[in-house]
């Protein structure tokens, strides 16, 4: 890991939506740091809390109107209480990369006028060169079709590579990418997934990846933490995590992915589902579905047990 001050830094971070049936906190205790041109990865299943927390990092929607607690600090900046810190990080410091990037575009307006709209003020030409260059970056083929094309006239990995060019027209430190590959098939998974690594590299730009793939992790990936119930239950480097896991959810995870090695072993489901917020076990939220859950596991949250580079949030490992 590189030494010095993470470029973010989330502490503690706890989100609360008011719903009509009360306040529920999907992410009850969430800390992750990320280095300048770190690639890290964060996981678990549907439904444990990771979108909430990403999206919760510049206060999009819908946790804009979610009530933040803890800190998260870009650059030493908490962006919870300093609003001129989040709208500078919004700016230029962190941009983000969704599933759907049909969804993220306008079907109506043309590709070129999109990309413009989050470049700054700057001559028509300039405009013009910077929005082909950035199409060029992003490897399509045709950077001049691209521009004139609507979103419809292009494939869906043409198209994450466009919403791609639109993250890093602003030259961010920090890409947030929420399950970037997931609606693309495996091919266009595996060439998103390689230009985005390379983009990285070549810009030292930090990535911070969601995904439910542990083979991406592990083959772009430096830093993993593994998210059950919103809290961390265990990060590492990847190297160490998905060759050693300790955390019984952790193990459940990898246990549940196919791999040639294991052809003529039954893939291994964990027991159960994610709890719905706001019905989260009390003490360890895993230990209903956990195979070496004692009595004390319900009685209190486990603390985080760091050796190292390693935390695991287990006492029975
Ligand atoms: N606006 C909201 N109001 C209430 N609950 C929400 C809201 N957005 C997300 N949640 C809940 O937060 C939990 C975690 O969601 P999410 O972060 O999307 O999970 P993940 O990305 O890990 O699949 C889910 O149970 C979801 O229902
Ligand atoms: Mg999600």
């Amino acid at each position: 890991m590189v030494d010095g001050t993470p470029l973010l830094s989330i502490e503690n971070l706890a989100v609360t939506f008011r719903t009509p049936g009360g306040l529920v906190t999907p992410v009850p205790d969430v800390s992750l740091s990320v280095q300048a041109g770190e690639r890290v990865a964060l996981v678990g299943e549907s439904g444990c809390g990771k979108s909430v927390t990403a999206l919760s990092i510049t206060a999009l929607p819908p946790t804009d109107r979610a009530i933040r607690t803890g800190k998260i600090l870009f650059k030493g900046c908490n962006l919870i209480d300093q609003p001129e810190a989040l709208r500078e990080a919004r700016r230029h410091g962190i941009a983000y990369v969704f599933q759907d990037p049909m969804a993220s575009l306008n079907p109506v307006i043309r590709l070129a006028d999109q990309i413009g709209e989050v470049l700054p003020p700057m001559s028509k030409e300039a405009k013009r060169d910077r929005i082909l260059s950035l199409l060029a970056d992003v490897g399509l083929p045709d950077p001049v079709r691209a521009a004139s094309a609507y979103p419809c006239e292009l494939s869906g990995g043409q198209c994450q590579r466009v919403m791609l060019a639109m993250a890093l027209a602003a030259e961010p430190q920090l890409l947030v990418a929420d399950e970037p590959t997931t609606a693309l098939d495996v091919t266009t998974q595996r060439k998103i997934l390689g230009l985005m690594d390379r983009l990285a590299r070549e810009r030292q730009m930090a990535l911070l990846l969601i995904t439910h793939n542990l083979g991406i992790v592990a083959s772009y990936m430096e830093r993993l933490y593994v998210m059950y119930a919103g809290r961390i239950v265990e990060s590492g480097t990847v190297k160490e995590v998905l060759s050693d896991p300790h955390h019984p959810y952790t193990r459940g995870l990898l246990a549940a992915v196919p791999s040639l090695k294991l052809e003529r072993t039954q893939l291994q489901d964990i027991p159960g589902t994610v709890p719905p917020p706001g019905r989260f076990p009390p003490g360890c939220a895993f230990a209903p579905r956990c195979s070496h859950a004692t009595p004390a596991c319900s009685q209190a949250v486990p603390p985080l047990y760091v050796r190292d580079e390693r935390a695991v949030r287990c006492p029975n490992v």
